[in-house]
């Protein structure tokens, strides 16, 4: 099975010159989303890690999967006042925009150590803001690990510079 064919791309969206990687098609089958979930558990091994962090939209699906499989808590990076006890905010880039995420301080215990987890890596600049949020709140940063690494924006030599461990299923 190649998962790589359940992510259409779709050019030029939502701007001109971005390839849009779609995950409907393989969220939509259940043998592909399993084995996808599978995959993911099989590189989170290679983390020392004790919580997730599931970054709004959709690395809410593949996080709260994975918390699931690898029997882990899940913590939950939002966009901006959707969290009642929100206590920080950081500000980032996107391929295609800009935006914010923000973590509740009381939702995690001390000394977690905490996996980031999306659905994919572009320019690496979510990740980037969802570290520094892991910082602020005084948690360790186990690394982090996307389900699609975008090839040739390199997001995980970005990554790697800045000190923050990656895998990405596909690359
Ligand atoms: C997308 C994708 C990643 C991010 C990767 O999220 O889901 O979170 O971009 O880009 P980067 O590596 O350049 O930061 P986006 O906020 O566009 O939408 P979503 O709410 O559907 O997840
Ligand atoms: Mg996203």
């Amino acid at each position: 099975m190649n998962l790589l064919d359940y992510l259409p791309g779709v050019p030029d969206f939502p701007k001109p010159g971005i390839l849009f990687r779609d995950i409907s098609p393989l969220l939509a089958n259940p043998t592909a989303f399993k084995e996808a979930i599978l995959q993911l558990e099989s590189l989170a091994k290679q983390f020392d890690y004790s919580h997730i962090l599931g970054i709004e939209s959709r690395g809410f699906i593949f996080g709260a999967a994975l918390a699931h499989q690898a029997h882990k808590g899940l913590a939950l990076a939002r966009k901006p006042n959707k969290l009642p006890l929100a206590s920080h905010r950081e500000s980032y880039g996107l391929e295609y925009g800009s935006d914010s995420l923000e973590i509740q301080q009381s939702t995690l215990p001390q000394g977690a150590r905490v996996l980031i987890v999306d659905d994919v890596l572009a320019t690496g600049g979510t990740i980037i803001a969802a570290c520094q949020l892991l910082k602020k709140a005084g948690f360790q940063v186990a690394g982090a690990l996307t389900f699609l690494e975008i090839a040739g924006l390199n997001g995980g030599e970005i990554l790697n510079q800045k000190g923050i461990a990656n895998k990405s299923v596909l690359v």
